[in-house]
Formats: structure tokens, C-alpha cells, sequence
């Protein structure tokens, strides 16, 4: 197998608070792929760095009454503690506020600029005149132009959908000072992304050819219908400096202008690995020049393709250096269903998940368990996580070791057979390596994952078939209880190889309890015969239910503490559009509430009795926070969703659902909904 030399990046995170579950999803799908690598023998190398420059960042410091360079020093601190705390081998984790990298955002800008892909233009934009400072779209507020709604940022509104410029909305504050902005010139420099399409049409549709002599897309196939439409579109010219007062690198022969954060942003994969090659000796040049044998790849949340398949790779061309060999995009992190919240506690902090007992390889091993090489949403279902981790990984796959460990020590002075006959299952196990490689290349983790549990349950169906319990009581069963339990030991070996990407250090106690030199992929080419062993220890523990609600909680509790990002959308964004028919399919009637009771064992639900006129309707509905007193419901009218499939719970059947208004936050409270005089039972509303 040809060697290859990989260099890969997840994307930096912003400097401004510690990292969340989100963040994690994304370091842990990339770091699962820098270790399967490693394992494979190539020359891998996993660079990463806080992104620190930018407005957001400035004004944070200085509500904190620190300066920028403190506040992003101090937050790197915290996120190289929630990394590693989840076990991400960085080789480096840098800093864009660094020297090498003002070095590279020059060079690379000179370049651009000697290329003549550099234009600058007096440009109109809202300025703070309390502050002095021009203002950010995110940082002016009003009320949308399309649809009136109030407080929406400046670029799109999150009730109508609609997009805009900030200078469109109506009474515009800033959420600065919440002065009124005026409109000021300033000259601002821009990169001429509309030169780089005929190279970037190829680029994103094309692919490099790897060391191995594989083929690589630089875009999932998502990506590149996303890019498409864009190019298609038009490429505008992209505004890459700012204003003083900015924190930032300040543009060479341009002085108070900066250049904007994500022109030196992705420019920091750069400088965190030029740092890395200078204390390694690694020859930086040969990695970037542009013809360059070696990869490069960029993980990323599919929030900032942009940045990645257009802007960057045009950066890196036309500053003579080589672009990506892929960038792959994931879908954001879900709990329970539903975006992350604060006031529900699922905004979850990577700190919080550790602080709270929780063992980081539960949860690399959940998202791995679900991540694929699509850009899909993926779920954190707080019960799946759970059921999934104890009863696959604890419950399948570390059992395999407990249940055939003990008699090899006990019995047998930790001693293997030299040799065994039964060879066929781990035959099986072995043959499986080159898929469950493929899969893991191609970041399909569920699939590598659901593959690994399979043969995990051939290996338990072996155990109770030759029952190694009652060998050790049977007499003159020895050798057989030595040959089982060390087929045994070998197939928790073999999986222990297959699972290592994602387990990294319950693999380094497999490999201290088997007494072995670190496990690479190519060990599942041989087996373990004759070895002494180590006495086990239990290796991982089940996840105890009750460290859940005990990190939601700390979760809520923490929404005071992190609250000083920017507010959270006040609205829920606007559903998917749909057809009359559609909504004709939902069959809202008027109904009168005959008895509202408390149920016990619920602090969440009401019962309802409604009238609907035709018929009477048995209804749970969790609004008990905002309806204390049941009884002062009995004779108001509500809607019911109708035709609502029936539901059984833990209380009774519910027959329909009774509507509630209620605000993108769950503190925003619940509202039932009245009906004018004259309405009566049983009325369909449409
Ligand atoms: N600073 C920029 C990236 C610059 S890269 C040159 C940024 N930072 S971020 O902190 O907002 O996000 C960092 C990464 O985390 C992004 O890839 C983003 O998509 C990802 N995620 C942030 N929230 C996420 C989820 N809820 N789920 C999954 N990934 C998420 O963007
Ligand atoms: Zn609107």
C-alpha cells in the first residue's frame, strides 16, 4: 500500500465562548478519520486553531472589560480542554492571532494582489455614530423590510425568511450603543471572485488523484449542486477588508483598514500547520506548492461551504498555492429532535458533558454510531444515546472481553493456546477489514459501526453456543475452555482494532490488558497465540440514566452564564412552504372544555375533557407551566387538531392534540387559543 501524506483540518471555532456538542460532532467525525489514517500507516496530520479576529470578538472583550488578546487567549485555553477532553489528537492547535499567520494573510493578499484580483471601491454602510464604529450586519437591528416583524439582524429576518441589506430596515438601531446608525463612505477592498469562476467551475466539479491512485471529489455531490447554483448565479465580488477600530491584521499599504476575519480565518490552517512543521521539521513548501503530492482536506459544518469551495480554493490558486483535495461538509447536531436550546438544556457544552461524569468515548462513539458522508442533520436522541451505548458497546462488544478473560488468567496463568481450531469465525472477523477500511474512508461511520456490532453478535452467538462457563466446570475440558476463551480474546482483539479510530483509549487498555505494542490496521492480518496476558480490568462502565438530567440541568443553569453571545433568535424560523392541500390535511375543530385536571405523576400534563359537539375527546396536553389552575379552563373554547392519530401514554390514551402559541424560547410561556362569540363546538377552522 503507497503511502500517503494527509493533511487535514476541522474548521477553527470563533474565540468568543467555549465549545458545544456541535463543535464536538464536527472534531470528532474529523478525528476519527485522522486516526483510522494514522492506523493505516499514512503521514497524517490533524491541524486545527481558534478563530479569533472580528467585531463580535472585540465587543465581547470589551464588555468584559478585557482586551481581545486576552479574551482569545483565555478561550483557547478552554477549547483545548474541551478537545482533548473528548479525546481529539490535534497535532497542533493554534491561534489565527498568530505571526505566521498575519505573514500568510499578507502573502497571500500580495499575491492576489499582483495578480490583479484585488479591487477597491467607496462603499455606503451603517455607521454607530455614538461608537464611531461601522456596523456589522449582525449588529444593526429594526424591523424587517418585507414583513415588519421587529428586532431582526441586518442581513435576514428570522420570521419571514426574507434576505436583505442592512441599510433596508425600517427604524434601524445599533445593538451596539442602540443609536440610531447613520450612513457613512469608506473605501473597501475586495477580492475578484467574478475572475475566478471559469477555475472555480473546474475546481468544484473535479477531482485529484491520490498516492494510492484513488480518485478524490473535492465536493460531496450536495456540494457541488450547491456551488452550481451559485456560479451560476453570478459571483459577486467578495469585501475583504474592514474598519478601524477592528480586531484583525491591519491590510499592508492600507492603513486602518483590516483585513475581515475570513480572509485570514481559513488562512490559519496554514499557519497552525507551518507552526507544527517548524518544531517537527516538516518541509511546509511540499505540502502547499501546487503541485504537491500531498491532500488536503477541510471538515466542515455545511453553514460555511461558501468559504470553503469558493473563496478559499480561489485564495490558494491565485496566490500560487495548491487548493483543497476535498472539503467535506456535515449537517448541524440536533437533541432530541430539535436545534439545540438553552432554555431546554440542549444547548449542551462540551465542558458540561465532562464536568458531569459523562465518559467522552460514550459519545464519540454515538456520533460516530450516526455520522455518514452526507450532509445530513444528525440527531443526538438523548434515550438512544443511552440504550445504544449500553447495550451495543458495553453490552456487545467490552462484554466479549469480561465474559473470557477471567478463566485465561485464572485458570490458565494468563496464558493463551499456542493454536486453535476454530478458526472460522475469526477468519470472518479478519475478512471483514478491507469493507469496514473502505467505509471508514469514505467517513461512512454508521455503516463501519453497524458492521463492527454484527460481527459483535456472531462473536456473542459463538459464546453461548460453547457456553465457556460450563466448560470451566466440566472436567478434562480444559484445553477447550483455553482454545474458546482465547478465540474469544482474539475476535475482542480484532474488533478492538476495528473500533479503535473511534475508542482510542479504551483501545490503549485492550492493548495494556492484552500486553501489545499500540494496535494498527494491518495487526488484523495476524492473531494473538501463545501471549501472556494481563489480568482484566473493567473497561467501560454503562451509562447510568440519571447523569442525563443531571447535565440538562447544568445545561439550563448554564444559560445565564453563556447569554452574553449574541441574542438568541427571538422567533422560530418560518416552516417550509406547503399547498392549501396540505394544510387541508390538518382538521382543526372548536372545542369547549368540559374538565381540566391535574394528572398525577405528571408535573407536565393536564387532562382535558373537550367537547367537539359530534363526540367528546380525552386529551393530555403539557401546558401545566402555564396553566396552574385547571379548573378555571372548564367552559373555554380551544382548538384541537382533530384528526390527530390517537397517542397512548403512560396516563391514558390521548385523543388530539389542543393548540398553544408559544415563542422560539421555551421561557416565552404558552398561550391557548380563544374564538370569537358565536363559534360553536365542532366548527372546523379553515
Ligand atoms: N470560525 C468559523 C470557521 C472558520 S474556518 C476557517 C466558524 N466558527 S464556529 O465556531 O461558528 O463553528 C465551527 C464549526 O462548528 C463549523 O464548521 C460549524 O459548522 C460547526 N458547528 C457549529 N454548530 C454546529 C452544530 N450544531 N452542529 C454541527 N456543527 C456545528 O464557523
Ligand atoms: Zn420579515
Amino acid at each position: 500500500m503507497s503511502k500517503r501524506k494527509i493533511l487535514v483540518t476541522s474548521a477553527l471555532p470563533y474565540a468568543n465562548a467555549g465549545l458545544h456538542l456541535g463543535h464536538m460532532l464536527e472534531q470528532i467525525q474529523t478525528d476519527v478519520w485522522v486516526r483510522f489514517q494514522k492506523m493505516r500507516g499514512h503521514e497524517c496530520y490533524y491541524v486545527c486553531a481558534d478563530d479569533t479576529h472580528g467585531a463580535p470578538i472585540m465587543l465581547a472583550a470589551e464588555k468584559q472589560g478585557i482586551t481581545p488578546t486576552q479574551l482569545v487567549d483565555a478561550v483557547r485555553e478552554l477549547h483545548l480542554a474541551d478537545s482533548q477532553g473528548f479525546l481529539i489528537g490535534h497535532d497542533n492547535y493554534y491561534s489565527t492571532n498568530s505571526p505566521e499567520n498575519k505573514a500568510f494573510a499578507e502573502q497571500v493578499y500580495k499575491a492576489l494582489r499582483a495578480d490583479d484580483k484585488i479591487s477597491s471601491r467607496t462603499i455606503e454602510q451603517l455607521f454607530d455614530p455614538e461608537k464611531q464604529m461601522f456596523l456589522p450586519d449582525r449588529f444593526v437591528k429594526g424591523e424587517c423590510p418585507k414583513c415588519a416583524a421587529k428586532d431582526q439582524y441586518g442581513d435576514n429576518c428570522e420570521v419571514c425568511g426574507a434576505t436583505y441589506n442592512p441599510t433596508e430596515l425600517k427604524n434601524p438601531y445599533s445593538a451596539v450603543s442602540g443609536a440610531k446608525p447613520v450612513l457613512k463612505t469608506s473605501e473597501h477592498y475586495f477580492f475578484r471572485l467574478g475572475e475566478c469562476a471559469d477555475f472555480l467551475k473546474g475546481w468544484t466539479s473535479g477531482s485529484s488523484t491520490r498516492a494510492d491512485g484513488e480518485s478524490q471529489p473535492h465536493l460531496q455531490p450536495e456540494s457541488l449542486n450547491k456551488m452550481n447554483e451559485w456560479i451560476e448565479g453570478g459571483l459577486q465580488d467578495w469585501d475583504i477588508s474592514r474598519d478601524a477600530p477592528y480586531f484583525g491584521f491591519e491590510i499592508p499599504d492600507a492603513p486602518g483598514k483590516y483585513f475581515y476575519v475570513w480572509l485570514d480565518a481559513p488562512i490559519g490552517y496554514m499557519a497552525s500547520f507551518k507552526h507544527l512543521c517548524d518544531s517537527k521539521g516538516i518541509d511546509f513548501d511540499a505540502w502547499f506548492k501546487p503541485d504537491s503530492d500531498a491532500e488536503m482536506y477541510h471538515f466542515i459544518g455545511k453553514d460555511i461551504l461558501y468559504f470553503h469551495a469558493l473563496f478559499w480554493p480561489a485564495m490558494l490558486h491565485y496566490s500560487g498555492l495548491r487548493a483543497p483535495t476535498g472539503v467535506f461538509a456535515h449537517g448541524f447536531l440536533t437533541v432530541d429532535g430539535q436545534k439545540m436550546s438553552k432554555s431546554r438544556g440542549t444547548f449542551i457544552q462540551a465542558k458540561s458533558y465532562l464536568d458531569c461524569g459523562l465518559n467522552p468515548e460514550w459519545m464519540r462513539y454515538y456520533m460516530a454510531a450516526k455520522l455518514n458522508g452526507r450532509i445530513e442533520d444528525i440527531d443526538l436522541n438523548l434515550n438512544d444515546f443511552v440504550a445504544r451505548v449500553n447495550s451495543d458497546l458495553v453490552g456487545k462488544y467490552v462484554n466479549i472481553a469480561s465474559r473470557s478473560a477471567g478463566f485465561i488468567s485464572k485458570r490458565f496463568g494468563g496464558k493463551l493456546a499456542d493454536s486453535v481450531a476454530d478458526t472460522a469465525i475469526l477468519h470472518k472477523l479478519q475478512a471483514a477489514a478491507p469493507e469496514l477500511a473502505a467505509a471508514f474512508e469514505a467517513r461512512e461511520y454508521a455503516k463501519a459501526l453497524r458492521d463492527v456490532m454484527a460481527l459483535a453478535d456472531e462473536v456473542n452467538a459463538y459464546v453461548d453456543a460453547n457456553k465457556p462457563w460450563e466448560l470451566a466446570k466440566q472436567e478434562g475440558q480444559d484445553a477447550r475452555l483455553q482454545e474458546v476463551c482465547t478465540v474469544l480474546i482474539n475476535a475482542f482483539r480484532l474488533l478492538t482494532i476495528y473500533l479503535k479510530p473511534v475508542l482510542p483509549k479504551l483501545a490503549e487498555g485492550v492493548e495494556a490488558f492484552l500486553g501489545v505494542a499500540p494496535l494498527a490496521w494491518s495487526d488484523a492480518d495476524s492473531l494473538l497465540l501463545g501471549n501472556t496476558i494481563n489480568t482484566y480490568q473493567h473497561l467501560m462502565q454503562r451509562i447510568d440514566p440519571a447523569l442525563i438530567d443531571k447535565l440538562i440541568e447544568a445545561n439550563k443553569q448554564n444559560m445565564q452564564a453563556t447569554s452574553n453571545a449574541p441574542a438568541a433568535a427571538a422567533y422560530e424560523p418560518l416552516a417550509d412552504t406547503i399547498k392549501i392541500d396540505d394544510f387541508a390535511k390538518v382538521d382543526l375543530r372548536i372545542g369547549k372544555v368540559l374538565a381540566c385536571n391535574f394528572v398525577e405523576g405528571s408535573d407536565k400534563l393536564l387532562q382535558f375533557t373537550v367537547d367537539l359537539g359530534f363526540e367528546q375527546r380525552n386529551i393530555f396536553s403539557g401546558i401545566r407551566s402555564a396553566y396552574q389552575e385547571p379548573e378555571k379552563l372548564v367552559g373555554r373554547n380551544v382548538v384541537v387538531v382533530a384528526n390527530l392519530a390517537e397517542r397512548k401514554m403512560r396516563f391514558g390514551v390521548s385523543q388530539g392534540m389542543i393548540v398553544c402559541a408559544s415563542g422560539a424560547d421555551d421561557n416565552s410561556g404558552l398561550f391557548l387559543l380563544d374564538v370569537d362569540q358565536g363559534a360553536a363546538p365542532g366548527m372546523r377552522i379553515g
